[in-house]
């Protein structure tokens, strides 16, 4: 079993602010909002906020969640307190149903794999993977199976008499993942662990993540600010902004339904095209839809790069292409809209081989099924309908 539930989890860090907050507490808010302007490093409004604000999450028995988002977002905060290693200043965190919100990291059934891999450079690869398991006094025995086992499992029998060094970056990420693995805990925790691999290495290693947690069946929260990483690892993914979760959903859902601007932009390569245009800018984006019960003046527009086409009718908005972006399989046209009155930046994925060359003017249309309505005021997404009367794209 390994059902995790954050409830309510709020972590100011005293950190660097702790002298002057003590100093405060004697002698008034104001000058230590003073102090911690002055030493330059957070502005007030971040060193106010706290790291991770009233978190609520349930996580299920043999899930793989990941928890994505900007740097600074809390990711790693809310890793830690799931291990032990910080004490929330509120809520609870359980496991099983147990509060564990107290309980010393050591008594905790977890296993956590780091960005940096903080293996033992004087053990070999065996010894580093049983060195926690000879202080938990497991008997000889069970660690040389678990060991030799684990080994198997990541392709790493043949270095078990290696030393770090002796490793490349891949082979030493693997040793970090067996090191958690002979532990057979009850959640896997990982935070960044690719992110000191080279790109093809990196997406190698995910594939090879996301088949061992399967075959496992251990609950992994798993941290990135990638979000490539966590679209193709999760089974959820919650996205985290400045402490606070703004959507917990499967990837897709993610990319079919963002709740809030916020989360349309992060998820999503390249990411969403937001458009505060006029009602009738919007008639020629959807080709003689119409945005329905929404007033274009209250809604920020969203489409995608890939539900967005060249057309050559006169309908369709006026783009002014500036550059055109060429990955081989794909192409993406980088371009503003010429009659808006705003300088909106706008990205096509390009769907022929024809490129348009820079300095082109080309009519875009959307297909209206794929465009998102989010409140202009809050950020909050609209379940608007958008009325089509011409055919898709
Ligand atoms: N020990 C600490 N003392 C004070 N503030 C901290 C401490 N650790 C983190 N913070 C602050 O808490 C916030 C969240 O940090 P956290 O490390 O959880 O972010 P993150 O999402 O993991 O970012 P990254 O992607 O850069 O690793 C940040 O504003 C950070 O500056
Ligand atoms: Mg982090």
């Amino acid at each position: 079993m390994g059902a995790v539930s954050f409830k309510d989890v709020t972590l100011r860090y005293a950190g660097t602010g702790r002298r002057r907050r003590r100093r405060a507490a004697r002698g008034g808010a104001e000058v230590a909002i003073a102090a911690t302007e002055s030493a330059g490093a957070q502005s007030a409004s971040a060193a106010e906020r706290p790291a991770l604000a009233g978190l609520n999450l349930e996580i299920a028995d043999g899930e793989f969640l990941v928890l994505v988002g900007p740097s600074g977002s809390g990711k790693s905060t809310a890793l830690r307190i799931l291990a032990g290693l910080e004490q929330p200043t509120s809520g609870a965190v359980l496991i099983d149903g147990d509060d564990i919100t107290g309980v010393d990291p050591a008594e905790r059934d977890v296993a956590m794999v780091f960005q940096t891999y903080a293996l033992y450079p004087h053990k070999t690869v065996e010894q580093n993977m049983s060195f926690a398991l000879q202080l938990a006094k497991v008997p000889r025995e069970e660690i040389s199976r678990r060991v030799r086992r684990a080994a198997e499992q990541l392709g790493l029998t043949e270095l078990l008499d290696r030393r770090p060094r002796q490793l490349s970056g891949g082979q030493r990420q693997r040793v970090a993942m067996g090191r958690a693995i002979v532990r057979e805990p009850t959640v896997f925790l990982m935070d960044e662990p690719l992110s000191n691999l080279d790109a093809r290495l990196r997406v190698q290693t995910r594939a090879q993540i996301a088949e061992l947690q399967n075959r496992l069946g251990t609950t992994t929260v798993y941290v990135t600010h990638d979000q490539s990483e966590a679209m193709t690892l999760g089974d959820r993914v919650a996205v985290l902004d400045e402490g606070v979760l703004h959507q917990v959903a499967p990837p897709r859902e993610l990319y079919d339904r963002p709740a809030d601007i916020f989360v349309a932009e992060f998820i999503g390569s390249p990411a969403m095209n937001l458009l505060t245009i006029t009602d009738d800018e919007f008639d020629g984006l959807v080709r003689g839809g119409s945005s329905g019960d929404v007033r274009a003046d209250d809604v920020v527009f969203g489409v995608r790069p890939e539900h967005l086409a060249i057309t050559a009718d006169d309908a369709g908005l006026l783009l002014h292409i500036d550059h055109v972006e060429e990955f081989g399989a794909e192409a993406y046209a980088h371009g503003h809209l010429v009659d808006s009155a705003h300088t909106e930046r706008v990205i096509t994925r390009l769907r022929t081989d024809a490129r348009p060359a820079l300095g082109d003017t080309v009519r875009v249309v959307a297909d209206p099924e794929r465009v998102h309505t989010f409140d202009r005021a809050t950020g909050q997404r609209m379940e608007a309908n958008v009325a089509v009367s011409a055919s898709a794209v």
